[in-house]
């Protein structure tokens, strides 16, 4: 009963027989951290074409403000919203299955949907895009990548005149405060991850931010967005950034570089290179200046070159509005169907198999002919060295020092490796990352 096309908005008639455009009615399923601050942005009397009606919450007694007016209606049940006259529903609970239920039930009763759920999209987002054209709606997911920074939208309208090749971020806030904290201030890692953990930065199980799952789905969100490729976040190899050590931001340092973690994917010829993990970046590159838990996406395109956005990658308020800006994209119509659902999305061979140049760092026990070692085998695998850097002052028994080597394969670096990583004055195991120039 409540829908309406996105083109067409629902006319009353005002005591003077003129018609006027009727605020289009919006649920909110989910009242936590995004949810409350999108309510304060609806209630706060701005956004005329916009209408909160309902407010759904598990034991959502507990929930209630004052500020939200007394004609919404607060709800436990996500099923009463569905039978509603609401014309958008938003779902904020985050999660998958109950998420996708709501999504899903959404759709199917003619609703549109704004979603901050990164999960939900990387995971269904292809599907939920074909349920929502079919129902004649719309699927809107801008927050779910990069917080409050616009460059879904962006890729849905700016950028989407251009081809695009390459999407490559800094995605992931925690990773960024902590390895940029470790730059800053030479902390072990361990000491940064508690002092994001105490400042509100880190999760106390934060092992999807340092592993790479939170920043490998938001890459394949902006795969599906930007490169119209179907990427299951599963597919995309993500390395971890908990081996990274201070004496690597020393090291990183003297080849005018330091540290960050790069989500990043290049579609070439029917294959997405992708991957996400810690990279060497030039310290005076975009990536190598964005400090603390910034959020950074560089995009390139056939025919606009690089572009790149800037901003709070999460927050209550830089979200939310995000997810109001989608909710006035929704209720303005302007878009009609997205284009997302309508252009074919592909779904190409993943590959993690990079050529660039290497940054490999070694601890071991110092004896006579270690580098000589490793360099017979990375020459037997048809390997060049770029240099050789050690720094003074270590203990012998614990003895960092770095391998560059000129660009190569990942997959023709790998068997070398594992034979290097055998030798028996190894204290730690080789950390080996990229270095993107
Ligand atoms: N926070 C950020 O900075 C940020 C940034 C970008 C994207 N997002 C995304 O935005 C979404 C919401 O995040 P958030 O930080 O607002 O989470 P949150 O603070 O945990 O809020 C979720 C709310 O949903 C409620 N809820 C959970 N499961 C429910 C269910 N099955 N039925 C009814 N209510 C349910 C929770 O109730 P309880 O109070 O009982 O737990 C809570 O009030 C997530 O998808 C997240 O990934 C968040």
């Amino acid at each position: 009963m409540a829908k309406r096309s996105s083109n067409t908005a629902t006319k009353a008639v005002d005591n003077g027989g003129e018609e006027q455009t009727a605020a289009c009615r919006v649920g909110l399923i989910g009242f936590g951290t995004v949810g409350r601050e999108v309510g304060k942005i609806l209630c706060d009397g701005s956004r005329k074409g916009l209408r909160l009606t309902h407010i759904c919450n598990r034991n959502v007694e507990r929930k209630k403000q004052p500020w939200v007016p007394d004609d919404v209606v607060w709800t436990d049940d996500p099923e009463s919203v569905m039978r509603s006259d609401v014309e958008i529903v938003v779902e904020l609970i985050g999660g998958l299955d109950a998420a996708e239920q709501i999504v899903r039930k959404a759709l199917a009763a003619g609703k549109s949907v704004v979603t901050a759920n990164k999960q939900l999209i990387a995971r269904h987002g292809p599907d939920l895009l074909q349920v929502a054209a079919r129902n004649g709606c719309q699927l809107e997911f801008g927050a779910s990548v990069a917080g409050g920074v616009p460059v879904l939208p962006a890729l849905r309208t700016g950028l989407c005149g251009d081809r695009l090749h390459g999407i490559a971020g800094i995605l992931n806030g925690t990773c960024n405060y902590i390895l940029s904290r470790i730059e800053g201030a030479r902390i072990p890692f361990s000491e940064a991850l508690e002092e994001a953990q105490a400042r509100g930065y880190a999760e106390a199980d934060a092992s999807e931010d340092l592993d790479g799952g939170d920043a490998r789905a938001k890459l394949a969100i902006l795969a599906l967005a930007g490169l119209h490729t179907r990427v299951l976040p599963e597919s995309v190899r993500a390395r971890t950034i908990r081996a990274v050590d201070s004496v690597d931001f020393d090291y990183a340092a003297e080849l005018a570089c330091t540290i960050r973690q790069i989500s990043r994917a290049d579609l070439k010829a029917g294959t997405l290179f992708a991957e996400v993990g810690p990279c060497l970046v030039p310290s005076d590159s975009p990536f190598g200046r964005v400090q603390r838990n910034l959020n950074l996406v560089l995009t390139s395109g056939q025919y606009g070159g690089d572009m790149a956005f800037l901003g709070a990658g999460a927050g209550g308020d830089p979200t939310a509005v995000a997810v109001v800006s989608d909710l006035m994209f929704v209720a303005q119509g302007l878009a009609g169907q997205r284009r997302d659902a309508t252009s074919p999305v592909s779904t190409p061979a993943i590959s993690s198999d990079f050529e660039t140049a290497w940054y490999l760092r070694f601890f071991v026990r110092d004896q006579p002919g270690i580098v000589a070692r490793l360099a017979e085998i990375l020459a037997a695998h048809g390997l060049n060295i770029d240099s050789v850097l050690q720094k003074p002052g270590f203990e012998k028994s614990s003895l960092p020092f770095v391998i560059t080597l000129e660009p190569c394969r990942d997959s023709m670096l790998h068997p070398a490796l594992e034979q290097m990583s055998a030798l028996d004055f190894n204290i730690r195991p080789c950390l080996c990352l990229p270095i993107l120039r």
